[in-house]
């Protein structure tokens, strides 16, 4: 008997357990965003890959709003995922860090990237790295120094623009030369030369393996990539190991002036040898692949801006009007008080910022960024569901009418209203929170100094060509345009 009132009570307790847990998994299903789940395996992929492809990538999100609200749930690129295309949440995923929400990207990228790389760590590690490259890269010493570097690089570029008959150049193309040696100069102080072309041909095979099948066996292209990532290895360690040897040489360890990254990342840790405190640091031996991965985020985007600034400027020439006047008068001044220029001279030329932040909103560079949850998140009434991936996508905030008037045409002049603050919930070309990009003032001083000796030196005719959105933004022609040199440069 007592046996029998002994299972009846475990049954009707399992029962209960059953019940609740269906309960509150239907109560889940509530929360989560309505949304469509497409076709069978392929989900809405093929319609994000024809939106991506058209004049008006925001068109896939557009669609989907209107019909679910501005988060939404899809299935694209093989996973079922929440789309944001809401300010407020955008921010709250952005914020929640680590504790919530990592990163997510495709298992190409994750095999590319080493296991200390800064785009994939969490926590506190990834806090101090980004602390220490965000700081390096803020500091006036190496803006000054990284002024004089893109003033070099810019102008070194010129010159070959000169020695072609036709005049006729590929922007795309000559925007990569400047923005790459730039990067390398502020990772490695590698000049031109030897190791600088190795570098750009390595690298360049390294980032077609970035989009590709995740098969790592010989002959495919990730594995292709990884043999140049090991060729750019070597070069990267050998300048380590030099470094390493002056500072013990030197016995003052890293203590000296800090030229570049590198010496960043050294610098932290000799401290931390020194020191052994239980703060986590970057291992010695894996500094070489983080500064190699550190060019992946900078190196497509910063040519990418310059030439849509040149696109969108061709296209606008009220606007060119306007940023010629303005960086005359700053050629002027220098030409009379015969002064160097500074880095505070460029970031100080207000109607520049804001072509700048116009071709940054318009371009949308960087559309959205992936993060995975790690636990159950509700946002708004919205639950993001544990493992599911969610996209913040920017490019929506930044072609929203709502947020900005007549948001299809470029008008830098709408920024003398409101500034391009970085606190701005719906102007985030560089990501926001923890992970905000530690490049942000590096690229807007680069694309002002090009900027400014572009307009100053050439007058230009662009032909025509369209931007394309997938998989990253970039000039169908490379932006062809034919330069002939001002009279008074
Ligand atoms: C116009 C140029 C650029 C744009 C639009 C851009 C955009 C972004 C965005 C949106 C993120 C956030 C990614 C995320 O949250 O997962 C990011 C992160 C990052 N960016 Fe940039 N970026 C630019 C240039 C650069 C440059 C020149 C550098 C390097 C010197 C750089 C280095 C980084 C790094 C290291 C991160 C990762 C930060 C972290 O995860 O802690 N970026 N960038």
């Amino acid at each position: 008997m007592t046996w029998v009132l002994i299972g009846i009570v475990v049954s009707v307790f399992c029962l209960y357990k059953v019940m609740r847990k269906n309960k509150e998994e239907r109560e889940k299903k509530n929360w989560i965003p309505r949304g469509s789940s497409g076709w069978p395996l392929l989900g809405e992929t093929l319609d994000f890959i024809a939106c991506g492809y058209s004049s008006r990538p925001v068109s896939f999100m557009e669609k989907r709003a209107a019909l679910y609200g501005k988060v939404f749930r899809t299935h694209i690129l093989g996973k079922a995922i929440i789309v944001s295309t809401d300010p407020e949440v955008n921010k709250v995923v952005l914020q929640n860090q680590g504790n919530a929400f990592i990163p997510h990207y495709p298992k190409s990228i994750s095999e590319l990237l080493g296991k200390y790389s800064i785009l994939h760590i969490n926590g506190p590690l990834q806090k101090r790295l980004h602390a220490l490259i965000g700081g390096f890269l803020r500091s006036p010493q190496f803006k000054a120094q990284v002024t004089r570097d893109i003033e070099e690089s810019v102008r070194h570029v010129f010159s070959t623009w000169m020695q072609k008959q036709d005049r006729r150049i590929y922007l795309q193309e000559e925007s990569r030369k400047i923005a790459f040696e730039v990067m390398v100069k502020t990772l490695m102080s590698v000049g031109r030369g030897e190791d600088l072309n190795l570098l750009r041909t390595e690298f360049e095979e390294y980032c077609k393996g970035l989009i590709s099948l995740p098969v790592k066996l010989p002959g495919t292209r990730l594995y292709k990539s990884l043999k140049a990532k090991d060729r750019m290895l070597k070069v990267v360690r050998s300048i380590i190991r030099q470094r390493k040897m002056a500072a013990l040489e030197e016995k003052q360890g890293m203590n000296g002036l800090l030229n570049d990254v590198i010496d960043v990342l050294l610098r932290d840790t000799f401290e931390s040898s020194a020191a052994e405190e239980a703060q986590p640091r970057l291992p010695l031996d894996s500094i070489g692949e983080n500064v190699i991965e550190l060019m992946i985020p900078g190196e497509e985007t910063v040519p990418t801006a310059l030439t849509l600034a040149v696109k969108f400027l061709s296209d606008s020439p009220v606007v060119l009007a306007r940023l010629l006047e303005e960086n005359m008068e700053l050629k002027r001044q220098k030409a009379k008080s015969g002064d160097e220029y500074y880095w505070t001279d460029y970031v100080s030329l207000p109607f520049t910022q804001n072509v700048i932040s116009e071709t940054l909103r318009m371009g949308n560079i960087v559309n959205a960024v992936w993060r995975e949850a790690v636990k159950d998140v509700k946002i708004k009434g919205h639950l993001i569901p544990r493992g599911w991936c969610v996209l913040t996508s920017f490019s929506s905030l930044h072609m929203d009418e709502a947020n900005y008037e007549n948001p299809y045409e470029f008008n830098p002049c709408r920024w003398e209203k409101t500034g391009a603050s970085v606190n701005s919930n719906t102007f985030t070309p560089f990501g926001g929170g923890q992970r905000l990009c530690p490049g942000l003032e590096l690229s807007r001083l680069e694309i002002a100094i090009f900027l400014h000796h572009l307009v100053t030196t050439y007058r230009w005719v662009a032909e025509d060509d369209d931007i394309t959105y997938f998989p990253f933004v970039r000039l169908k022609r490379k932006l062809p345009i034919t330069i002939t040199p001002l009279v008074s440069a």
